[in-house]
């Protein structure tokens, strides 16, 4: 599949879609440069699959849980951003992979390069290409 965008609006737009295919137990590892558009398709995700809260990057705090009401096969959206993270650290510690084998949540990773010999084989990535306003975002 490859998307072109040309608004974050889009973007957003093309990620509320792509929520409605999700079942739940799925692992994305969302590839590309800072400002490629990985946190705002998360947000649109969040929008499809119900989610009301506002989503904003986990830079700091690395992962965020929001929880699903009205779902039935989803209770659970995780977004992690590994910017600053590295292989080396153990996941553990901020509580991820307690989740990977749970099939009522969805997983979205910022930089999951930097985490990557952690993260299960079911994991799926997803790659953002920028060049100005447009984005091409794709996926096997
Ligand atoms: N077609 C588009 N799709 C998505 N974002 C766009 C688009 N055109 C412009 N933008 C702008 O690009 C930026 C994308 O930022 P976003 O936080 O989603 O990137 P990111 O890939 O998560 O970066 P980071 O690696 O820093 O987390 C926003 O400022 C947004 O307004
Ligand atoms: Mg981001």
């Amino acid at each position: 599949m490859k998307i072109i965008t040309n608004t974050s609006e889009e973007t957003q737009d093309e990620a509320m879609k792509f929520a409605k295919t999700l079942k739940g137990g799925e692992i994305f590892g969302l590839i590309g440069d800072l400002g490629a558009g990985k946190t705002t398709f998360c947000q649109g995700i969040a929008k499809g699959l119900g989610i009301k809260q506002n989503v904003n990057s986990p830079t700091f705090v690395i992962m965020k849980q929001y929880n699903i009401e009205g779902n039935s096969n989803i209770s659970k959206l995780i977004h992690v951003d590994a910017y600053r993270l590295d292989s080396s650290q153990g996941l553990d510690a901020i509580g991820l992979p307690e989740f990977f084998a749970r099939d009522d949540v969805v997983i979205l990773i910022e930089w999951p390069q930097n985490i990557k010999t952690s993260l299960p084989a079911k994991t799926k990535y997803i790659s953002f290409d920028k060049d100005k306003k447009k984005r091409i975002i794709s996926y096997n």
